[in-house]
C-alpha cells in the first residue's frame, strides 16, 4: 500500500538528546556525561513506569523528575533557577544534520511527529528549529495518557492524520519505538544512529567504557522483543527511496 504519511519520533529520531551535554558539563563540570546519560535513561524509565501504574503525568514533569532524581543521586545539587536553565535546554535540543534536507524531499507527503514530548515542549522544539510548517501535526501521546509504547499512543497518528496504519512509515531511532509502532501494525523504518560495529569497537577499547558508551549499549541497539522493523537505514536521506517505492 501507498505510504501517505511519514511519522517521526521526536528524541534521538530528530532532535539529539545528548546535546544537553554541553550544559550539564557547564553546570557540573567533570560529571555531565554521566548526568546527561542518566538523566535520559530516568526520563524513559518514568515514562514506561508511570504507564504502568496507570499514574499519568506528562513529559515535562518526567523530564524533570528525572533530572532531579540524577542530581540528587550523584550527590550534587543545583538551585531552582540553575534547574531549570538545565531543563530548558530540552526545547532547544539541536537537529541530527541529516532532518532538514530529507524532510525537504518527502515534502509530498504528510509529515508529522509522533513523540511522548508534552504539547509545550514540542511546540517549542519544533519552532526553535524552524521547521513549524514543514509538519502536518505534532502529536503529543498527551492526548491518550499513555507513554510509547502503548498502542493507544500509535493509534493517535490515525486519530490526528486521518491515514491508516498501513499507509503510515514511522520512523524511530528508539528501538524499543521501533518495535512497538511494528507490534502496533504501522510501517517501521529504525535509523540506527549508532552502528552495531561502532557500538563494539567502543566496549572493545577499553575495560572502563563511559557513561555515554553504556547509555548506547542499553538504548540504541536492536531490542530483543521479538518485532524486526520493516527498514534499517544509516540515515533520513534513505527515506525517500524507501516512500517512492513502496
Ligand atoms: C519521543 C521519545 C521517546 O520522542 O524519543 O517520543
Amino acid at each position: 500500500m501507498p505510504i501517505q504519511a511519514v511519522v517521526f519520533d521526536a528524541y534521538g529520531t530528530l532532535y539529539d538528546t545528548q546535546s544537553v551535554a554541553a550544559i550539564t558539563e557547564e553546570v557540573f563540570p567533570g560529571h555531565g556525561d554521566l548526568i546527561t546519560q542518566v538523566w535520559r535513561i530516568k526520563q524513559l524509565e518514568y515514562s514506561w513506569l508511570r504507564s504502568l501504574m496507570g499514574r499519568y503525568e506528562d513529559f515535562a514533569q518526567l523530564t524533570r523528575d528525572a533530572l532531579a532524581y540524577t542530581i540528587r543521586t550523584l550527590g550534587l545539587s543545583a538551585d531552582p533557577a540553575t534547574f531549570d536553565r538545565i531543563v530548558r535546554r530540552y526545547d532547544q535540543l539541536g537537529l541530527y544534520s541529516d532532518v532538514r534536507p530529507s524532510l525537504h524531499k518527502l515534502r509530498d507527503r504528510k509529515l508529522a511527529i509522533l513523540s511522548n514530548g508534552s504539547p509545550a515542549m514540542l511546540n517549542a522544539l519544533v519552532k526553535h528549529s524552524t521547521l513549524t510548517d514543514v509538519f502536518a501535526a505534532t502529536i503529543s501521546v498527551d492526548a491518550a495518557k499513555v507513554f510509547k509504547p502503548h498502542p493507544e499512543a500509535y493509534r493517535l497518528i490515525e486519530t490526528m492524520l486521518g491515514v491508516a496504519p498501513p499507509e503510515v512509515l514511522f520512523v524511530s531511532s528508539n528501538p524499543w519505538d521501533a518495535c512497538g509502532a511494528k507490534a502496533f501494525g504501522l510501517n517501521v523504518a529504525w535509523i540506527e544512529r549508532v552502528s552495531p560495529q561502532a557500538m563494539a569497537e567502543a566496549c572493545a577499547r577499553s575495560d572502563l567504557v563511559s557513561p555515554l558508551t553504556m547509555f548506547k549499549a542499553i538504548r540504541t541497539q536492536m531490542d530483543e522483543l521479538g518485532f524486526a522493523p520493516d527498514y534499517r537505514i544509516g540515515a533520513l536521506s534513505e527515506l525517500p527511496g524507501i516512500v517512492s517505492r513502496a
